[in-house]
């Protein structure tokens, strides 16, 4: 019986180990180890022994197999169950990684990046940075300046006026020159200055103009400047900025501020000429608005825009365009 019990437990065992499901497994636990099973039905058969020491023997035999058989089912039963987690698992899985089709990262607007490397080539010519108030007094706009009231220039400058002070005391500033005031005042000369930053004019935008737009102003003040100081600057700062091929000219104009003035253009490889801005010698009124001795000190000054600067070297024709916020434009530079 021993040896039946034997081939019993191997068939068990070779059974419960092909099962592919645990339906199956269920069954052939019921037909092996279950109590109608193949391997119980020894137990049934251990009261037809007729010595005790073999009913104990042969006992022994059969809760060996059960046992085997048991072991080999729980450990089929464990192998289903982890199946169905990891199935059940990979079904539920949430997929939460973020899709980044193309990097997003953004960049300086281009006007930004002109003022930027104006400040660079100007830097690296020896001049300083200065900024001042976008707020100003009529006194650094206009009046030291060399534009008291009622002088005609002031008209050329749409003035936008803020509610604060005695009326028309307080306005946007419509040009960078009024920090070169404030610059003689508290830098002692010499001075080699460059002020950038945000001016205001009460104009219609159109493709030219806009009421919010940016310059860059130039102060030089040392003993000796003359005009070939202001000239070498000028044509020294058009090589680094656009490059070798640019030169400058400077032509006859008026300024209220500087004496004698000039505006200056520039000159591409081709031969065509973008006008830049306006330049001089610091009128001695100035000198003297931003507290130095005309005989003592003497020096030029020059103002430009910046958003004219960014529209010329990349070609925009409408400066308009340059403030949208369609990014099949910004997204060009
Ligand atoms: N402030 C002038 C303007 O806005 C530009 C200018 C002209 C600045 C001559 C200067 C200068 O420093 O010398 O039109």
């Amino acid at each position: 019986m021993i040896e039946e019990i034997r081939a019993a437990q191997a068939d068990a065992l070779v059974r419960l180990a092909a099962v592919s499901t645990p339906i199956e497994l269920s069954d052939v636990i019921a037909e092996t180890i279950g109590k109608k099973g193949v391997l119980a039905a020894f137990r049934n058969r251990l009261g037809g022994l007729v010595s005790v020491d073999e009913r104990k023997a042969v006992g022994a035999v059969v809760n060996e197999a059960i046992a085997a058989a048991q072991a080999a089912a729980d450990a089929r039963r464990t192998e289903f169950a982890t199946a169905v987690r990891t199935a059940q698992l990979a079904a539920e899985r949430i997929d939460l990684t973020e899709v980044i089709a193309r990097p997003t990262r953004g960049h300086s607007h281009i006007v930004t990046q002109a003022w930027e490397r104006l400040e660079d080539v100007f830097t690296g010519l020896g001049f300083q940075v200065a900024e001042g108030p976008e707020v100003e007094t009529d006194f650094y706009n206009f009046e030291a300046l060399n534009m008291p009231p009622s002088h005609p220039a002031r008209s050329m400058h749409d003035t936008f006026f803020v509610d604060y002070g005695t009326p028309g005391s307080t306005v946007l500033r419509t040009h960078t020159s009024p920090v070169q005031i404030r610059v003689m005042q508290h830098w002692p000369p010499p001075i080699y200055a460059i002020m950038p930053g945000r001016v205001f004019r009460n104009e219609t935008p159109d493709a030219t103009h806009l009421p919010v737009f940016h310059q860059i102003e130039g102060l030089v003040i040392d003993r000796h400047i003359t005009l070939a100081d202001l000239a070498g600057t000028i044509e020294a700062f058009t090589k680094a900025f656009f490059g070798e091929g640019f030169s400058s000219r400077l032509r006859p104009s008026f300024f209220p501020f500087t004496e004698p003035s000039a505006e200056f253009d520039i000159r591409r490889p081709d031969g065509t000429w973008i006008e830049l801005g306006g330049s001089g010698m610091v009128h001695p009124n100035v000198l003297r608005a931003g507290g130095l001795d005309p005989e003592e000190w003497s020096g030029f000054a020059f103002g430009f825009g910046i958003d004219r600067m960014a529209k010329e070297r990349h070609g925009v024709d409408d400066i308009r365009v340059m403030y949208s916020d369609d990014l099949r434009f910004v997204e060009q530079f």
